[in-house]
């Protein structure tokens, strides 16, 4: 059974299931070759179907992929030949009657499945991933979201595996004739397939409960490895942080009597919302703080919660097809968002969801994969869990939470779970709930769901002293994106406040407002403000209320006098990012026109500001402190010099380390308190200045700067402050000092797999140290796998992705090094192959030379022979 040849599926071409399934039960008798699954299928017409269809009935399509099969009966009889028919991506069956059962019996080998997708193995123990399309690689099925069932697990297993678990309650448990183990568990919500979830294995747990809001107790079990088994508490404290915000927040209860999340190191994302038994990448669930950095333990509390909300946004109310999946995912990635901002710091929080927006969806937006949040078609549904998707989908719920205000909102949220309970349903669904609790009119805004690219806003102002009026201009467009030619305006809520002279934020209306939000709806619009009794100065697009780009032509003043007192501490941020990006164009300008380059002096101006005053947020001001990345720069602007953007950075990172290091030193050591570690937000705070300032310090190469990191890389005393002095050692120090250190580093932490990738991942990104030599011998180092889509994205990923420096080395070595390993993974794990091929997909936004050479890097990728349906999609797509 292999899958079928690349198709392009399309959202018009929706058709409700011909066939439901009333209840699934299956039985697994696992090994690792040779795991058998049988599944009893009640099946029945669907009577919505049947009312548009005629009378005779439609063939039923079972979906099944990498199967063997070895029976199918109906009613309890063998199925004669003739009555179903094996074709490429599965089975199609002439069916007697309006209703029926299957009793399917099919073979599988787990061990064998690298795809990381279906059943497999992962360090000898037994998991699935089955969103989106997996199930059917485990048994035939009608594979798709709006077909739910109730489904019954039996495990049987060696006793080696003493861990069986699936969805729901175990309701039976026992041991068979011949001494194996066997479990039943039954999940009495109606799920689609992409929520089953199998785990077998020789784990241990954590265990705590949490109480409802209703008084119910639910046991919580965290399940892993036993030498991970001291890494679990960060994740059940989130858990249970999780659960208590979603009933606060959404007013969400939790469902069944047991949540269960367990731990895995193969894994091909971050982690699966599987009903009752989330499934997770060890990175995304395991830490400790001598073991996981600030940002570990951050994304491990977003994530957690992330599959958590999932239960009600996504498995209560789920997706009809797979062009909805921003339903749940815009929507839960939002939820997560906000569960993050109140739990740490709000503008840190929104200012790293944005940098990640403007940065990498941007880009995505701009390249041959653009595409709308609710897509139009696809080839490979694995491909759209993107940037687009999460992101920008999570953007979309923000404005219209910003459009109805906090209250209506959750009205809206409120009807939405109320009326869609149990139910598989649209993005069309989620707007009209909004809509109808509300009264309100979404009719243009809904053009964000079909309309790719990223809009531009230009704005212009204008004062009139006499009648004391100022007024904003603005006018949006929106680029050109493959297949959609033309664009129309978007409802856009644009937040603003304006600035007096002396800093204060000045009254907007009759009602005393300081701050407002613009709803631009025509292509060009103006907003006149009465009663302004001087020339304001605008902040624009406060809290980064849609995901565009504005365009306003600020002066570096104006950029240190918002950065010193807008009243929006994203807008601080924000207008620093403009300054920073302003220099680091000019300098990219004189770089290429070679030019000597000139000191960045309103950067270090602004940020010699910034670190004398010790009242500001700390986080704000690291976060203030960090030149936009070159990834962020190559997305600004028109076409992309690598050299021109390294050269830039580097020099001015190098003008303002110099320049400043007496209150880069000053203010490293006023932060630098040995307190035991607590990831809570005003130590991560704290430690995040302290070590941006380290990096500062120690880019200036001076012995006594490196003599800190070293100081503080040998206090060991957490991974935060060790990771941040070795990746300054490795960076900015002699090459035979950073090598003995990461030996060393090696050596104490070989067997703790998260720190290894650390490991593995600062070098390769290091723009000194990670050369191309240096990722070849990291691949052929012992801990290196390539089945392990972690040690990849560490190693290759690292170095194609947050390598700027060496990847476009002028020789184009790195891009053939990555096609290399792209056709060697496709072999392999096709969705690993397919998302690390995305830095040669934007080749036509580089100059000549590099076009030319990623253009060639692509075309080798695509005359190396059959490729998976993912790989092709994204590589016919850029080059066409
Ligand atoms: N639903 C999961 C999450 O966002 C991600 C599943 C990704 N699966 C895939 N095949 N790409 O929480
Ligand atoms: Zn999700």
């Amino acid at each position: 059974m292999k899958d079928a040849k690349p198709q392009t599926v399309y959202l018009n071409d929706y058709q409700a299931p011909e066939y439901l399934v009333d209840r699934t039960e299956l039985t697994f008798d696992l090994d690792p070759q040779s795991t058998l699954v049988k599944s009893h299928l009640k099946i029945r017409r669907n009577p919505v179907a049947a009312d548009s269809g005629g009378r005779s009935l439609p063939p039923l399509w079972l979906d099944g992929v990498d199967l063997e099969l070895l029976s199918i009966a109906e009613d309890g009889e063998l199925l004669p030949a003739q009555r179903y028919q094996e074709e490429p991506g599965g089975l199609s069956l002439t069916v007697t009657k309006p209703e029926f059962e299957l009793e399917i019996q099919t073979r599988i080998a787990p061990e064998s499945n690298t795809s990381l997708e279906g059943l497999y193995l992962s360090n000898g123990m037994y998991c699935t991933q089955c969103e989106a399309e997996g199930f059917r690689k485990i048994t035939f099925y009608p594979d798709r979201p709006d077909v739910m069932s109730v489904f019954t697990t039996t495990i049987v297993a060696p006793a080696k595996y003493p861990v069986l678990l699936s969805n729901g309650n175990k309701v039976d448990s026992g041991t068979t004739d011949d001494g194996r183990l066997r479990v039943t568990w039954e999940d009495p919500f109606a799920k689609p397939s992409y929520l089953f979830a199998l785990v077998a294995g020789d784990l241990q747990y954590v265990e705590d409960s949490f109480t409802t809001s209703t008084g119910r107790a639910v046991t919580l079990q965290l399940f892993t490895e036993a030498r991970n088994i001291g890494k679990c508490e960060h994740a059940m404290v989130s858990l249970k942080h999780a659960m208590r915000w979603d009933e606060v927040v959404y007013g969400r209860e939790y469902d069944l009597d047991i949540f269960m999340i367990v731990a895995v190191d193969h894994f091909n994302m971050g982690a699966m919302e599987n009903k009752g038994l989330n499934i997770f990448n060890s990175a995304c669930v395991l830490a400790s703080p001598e073991t996981a950095t600030d940002a570990a333990f951050q994304r491990i509390e977003s994530i957690v919660a992330h599959e958590y909300f999932h239960n009600w946004s996504g498995n209560r109310v789920t997706c009809r097809d797979w062009f909805q999946l921003s339903l749940k995912e815009g929507f839960t990635v939002f939820r997560d968002a906000e569960f993050s901002a109140d739990m740490n710091s709000r503008a840190v929080k929104r200012i790293e969801d944005v940098t990640l927006l403007r940065t990498a969806q941007f880009a995505e937006d701009a390249g041959p994969m653009s595409h709308p949040v609710r897509p139009d078609s696809y080839m490979e549904i694995s491909n759209f869990y993107t940037l687009t998707i999460y992101e920008k989908g999570a953007e979309i719920v923000r404005m219209i939470h910003t459009i109805l205000g906090a209250d209506a909102f959750r009205r809206g949220s409120d009807l939405y779970f109320q009326r869609h309970d149990g139910c598989a349903v649209t993005c069309e669904d989620f707007v009209v709930a909004m809509e109808d609790a509300n009264g309100a009119d979404l009719k243009q805004f809904r053009r964000w769901y079909s309309q790719a690219g990223t809009p531009i806003i230009e704005v212009e102002d204008e004062y009139d002293a006499e009648r004391a009026q100022y007024s904003l201009t603005l006018r949006q467009r929106t680029p050109a994106t493959p297949g959609q030619e033309e664009k129309l305006p978007l409802h856009i809520p644009v937040a603003i406040g304006l600035l007096g002279a002396d800093g204060k934020a000045l009254v907007l209306d009759k009602f005393g407002s300081t701050d407002t939000v613009l709803h631009l709806t025509e292509e060009s619009q103006t907003f006149t403000f009465q009663d302004i009794d001087e020339r304001p100065l605008p902040s624009l697009l406060r809290g980064f209320s849609a995901p565009v780009k504005l365009r306003y032509g600020y002066t570096g003043e104006q950029l240190q006098f918002l950065m010193q007192h807008d009243a929006d501490a994203f807008n601080r941020w924000d207008a620093c990012q403009r300054l920073a990006l302003n220099t680091l164009s000019s300098l990219q300008g004189q770089y290429r026109a070679g030019e000597t380059l000139d000191t960045p002096s309103a950067l270090i101006d602004g940020f010699s500001v910034l670190l004398q005053n010790s009242e500001l947020d700390p986080a704000l001001v690291a976060k203030m402190l960090a030149l936009p990345s070159a990834q962020e720069l190559a997305e600004q602007g028109d076409e992309i010099d690598a050299a021109a953007i390294v050269a830039a950075r580097d020099f001015a990172r190098q003008s303002i380390a110099v320049a400043l290091k007496p209150l880069f030193l000053a203010r490293y050591q006023a932060l630098d308190q040995r307190k035991p570690y607590r990831p809570t937000a005003d130590d991560i705070a704290r430690r995040g200045l302290k070590n941006t300032c380290l990096a500062y310090l120690c880019m200036t190469q001076d012995q006594d700067a490196l003599a800190l990191a070293r100081t503080q890389f040998e206090r060991d005393e957490n991974m935060t402050d060790v990771s941040a002095a070795l990746a300054a050692m490795v960076e900015y120090g002699p090459k035979d000092a950073a090598e003995q250190t990461l030996e060393s580093f090696y050596r104490q932490w070989q067997q703790d797999t998260q720190v290894v990738e650390t490991w593995f991942g600062l070098q390769s990104s290091s723009a000194g140290f990670g050369t191309l030599d240096r990722v070849r011998e990291l691949m052929a180092h012992p801990a290196f796998e390539m089945k392990n889509p972690n040690k990849v994205r560490a190693v290759v990923g690292g170095f194609a992705m947050r390598n700027f420096n060496q990847f476009h080395h002028e020789d184009g070595s790195g891009y053939e090094f990555l096609a290399d390993q792209v056709i060697a993974l496709d072999k392999l794990n096709p969705q690993i192959a397919s998302r690390l091929v995305t830095p040669l997909t934007r080749w036509k936004k580089y100059r000549k030379h590099e076009a030319g050479q990623i253009h060639s890097a692509l075309k080798r990728i695509s005359d190396s022979g059959e490729l998976s349906a993912d790989l092709y999609e994204m590589v016919s797509k850029s080059l066409a």
